[in-house]
């Protein structure tokens, strides 16, 4: 796959925001060995940054070494202009970053409430109820079942939980982990344009990492595509979509 820095640079960093998250030469992995290589990315208040690659290319290990649960090998992350590389995930919390994990995102034996409460752990009881209220009134599905378990939910109003739960401290950066894992084409779709869209077009700037190429991209600002760890390529998330060797590698993989 070529790269496509003169094709990016012609199509769109006059239009990206200041960043707000930025991740320098980012190379993390396990036991000493990289799984992810000297990642680089910016993402603004607003913005939708994706990053899609195939399953093992390293996604969810780009997440954990941004969020404070595996310790970078190389490279730097700042927030803000602050570097936050080495702190650990309750501070990123306080820091304004919030995070929803690709698995076990939700406590399964909680209510829809108490689920809440947990993500607003960090608040005074107070400001915890009157967060759960407003995060309430962004998941109007939710609001109508508070008391119910989340083993009871659907695939998609557990999604909701997951999302809403990170929404608890207001983040200013929310980093997502497939939010469209398990759920079908059409909620896969709903999640990503009603809820990802929605909230980065309230203020949230979002780093998303998803497996399911074409509708990431299609709500994308930006994106990069990860291949064994490293970025390969990067571009708006629709120029991305129209372009035919990542049609090839996406859909080529899809269709076997
Ligand atoms: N805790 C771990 N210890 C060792 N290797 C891991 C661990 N988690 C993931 N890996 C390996 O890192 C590679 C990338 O995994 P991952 O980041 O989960 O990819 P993705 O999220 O893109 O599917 C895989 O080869 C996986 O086996
Ligand atoms: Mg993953």
């Amino acid at each position: 796959m070529p790269t496509s820095s003169a094709e990016a640079a012609a199509a769109g960093p006059a239009a990206r925001r200041t960043p707000l998250l930025v991740l320098e030469g980012l190379t993390a992995g396990y036991g000493g060995d990289p799984i992810v290589s000297d990642v680089s990315l910016a993402v603004g208040e607003g913005e939708v940054v994706a990053v899609i690659g195939a399953n093992g290319a390293g996604k969810s290990t780009l997440l954990k070494a941004v969020t404070g649960r595996l310790a970078p090998m190389r490279g730097r992350v700042i927030l803000a202009g602050r570097d936050t590389t080495h702190r650990s995930g309750h501070q990123l919390a306080r820091m304004g970053i919030g995070y929803v994990p690709q698995t076990r995102d939700v406590f399964d034996t909680l209510t829809v409430t108490e689920n809440l409460e947990m993500g607003g752990f960090l608040l005074p009881k107070a400001d915890r109820r009157r967060r759960v209220t407003a995060v309430l009134a962004i998941f109007p599905q939710l609001q109508s079942m508070p008391e119910r378990r989340a083993l009871r939910l659907s695939g998609g109003e557990r999604k909701m939980v997951a999302l809403a739960r990170a929404l608890m401290l207001e983040p200013r950066v929310l980093i997502l982990d497939e939010p469209t894992a398990n759920l079908s084409p059409d909620l896969s779709r709903s999640v990503l344009r009603e809820q990802v869209r929605r909230l980065a077009d309230a203020g949230t700037a979002i780093l998303l990492v998803e497996q399911k190429a074409f509708e990431a991209l299609e709500i994308a600002d930006w994106a990069h595509v990860l291949v064994a760890g490293r970025s390969v390529t990067e571009g708006p998330g629709p120029v991305l979509a129209s372009r035919p060797d990542i049609r090839e590698v996406f859909l080529g993989r899809e269709a076997v």
